[in-house]
């Protein structure tokens, strides 16, 4: 784990890039839009409502619900139309919890009914959409780029949202997943956000409210880690915490959550576990597993 601060200074890397972002109509999204294009950057904006003025005059949009394939497939496209380069990625768009699996809804003959999965759907579905599409375009790009995804404290947490933490602690599991399977072997870095409580439509203004002032932060903070992930060639893997304005990468350094998973796989780092001839032969069925399928 390893606190810091991000500086202006470091966010203007960001100069010239070119940024697709999802869910960057309102919060988080809209604050990362308008910290990239502060230092320079490019966006191509993407959500389910148009942008706010003045940034719907100026910034290229595509309406995409996030979880239709066919919707990203062509923001993509759309993207690469408008700028023929993309530099980075950032899969943000998501909506609050719509089930506790407490529900006793039943339908017509009295059975019970199955859970809403919308949650699931924008959050983790959305997002494993984007991740994909980006790894594809990303590996077009000689210079390579990265990804960051949105995921939550509730990745490491036991807020009791149950569909909303599932699909966080699913976010976060993909980058963990995809961390050996990228950088250094594939010029793509791929990083989490994580924010506390944070000023955004998500979030009822009452909950807010009862927090105080004080106890939770301005979107334009986490905006400032997701640059900084793009921004900073080095950064991979991490997972940036931000809680009332302070930053932490959970995933690494000595007491992070990413020591642990070292001492269990018993190797020096998570790549190494790629090269072990007993994962090897399990993806292999899989794979055959696959074209027989
Ligand atoms: N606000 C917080 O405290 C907080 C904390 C941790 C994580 N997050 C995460 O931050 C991300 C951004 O949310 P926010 O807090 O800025 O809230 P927000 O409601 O202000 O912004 C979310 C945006 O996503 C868009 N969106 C929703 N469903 C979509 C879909 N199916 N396809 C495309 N766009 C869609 C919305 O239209 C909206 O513009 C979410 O993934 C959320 O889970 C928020």
């Amino acid at each position: 784990m390893t606190s810091f601060i991000i500086s202006d200074r470091e966010l203007d890397h960001i100069k010239g890039q070119v940024v697709i972002i999802t869910g960057a109509s309102s919060g988080i999204g809209l604050a990362t839009l308008r910290r990239i294009i502060k230092h320079g950057g490019k966006v191509f904006a993407s959500d389910l409502n148009p942008l706010p003025e003045p940034e719907a005059s100026s910034v290229p949009f595509r309406k995409a619900n996030v979880t239709s394939w066919k919707d990203q497939v062509e923001l993509f496209k759309a993207a690469e139309k408008e700028f023929g380069t993309i530099d980075h990625v950032f899969a943000n768009a998501g909506i609050q919890p719509v089930t506790s699996l407490m529900e006793e809804d039943v339908d017509e003959n009295g059975d019970l009914l199955p859970p809403k999965l919308d949650t699931l759907n924008v959050n983790l579905t959305g997002c494993i959409y984007t991740v994909k599409l980006g790894i594809f375009y990303l590996k077009k790009n000689p210079k390579g780029g990265s990804i960051v995804v949105t995921a939550s404290a509730s990745s490491f947490s036991r807020l009791p949202a149950t569909d909303y933490t599932a699909a966080k602690h699913g976010v976060l599991g993909l980058v963990r997943a995809l961390y050996g399977r990228l950088y250094p072997k594939l010029p793509i870095r791929i990083n989490a956000i994580a924010p506390s409580w944070t000023d955004t439509g998500i979030v009822p203004r009452d909950f807010l409210a009862q927090l105080g002032e004080g106890n939770y932060q301005s979107a334009d903070v986490v905006g400032r880690s997701v640059t900084v992930l793009m921004a900073d060639p080095q950064r991979h893997g991490e997972m940036i915490y931000s809680d009332k304005g302070k930053y932490t990468d959970l995933e690494n350094g000595e007491n992070g959550y990413h020591a642990l998973t070292l001492k269990m796989l018993n190797v020096e780092q998570d790549g190494d576990f790629l090269e072990m001839g007993a994962f090897k032969g399990l993806m292999k069925e899989k794979e055959e597993a696959v074209k027989v399928g």
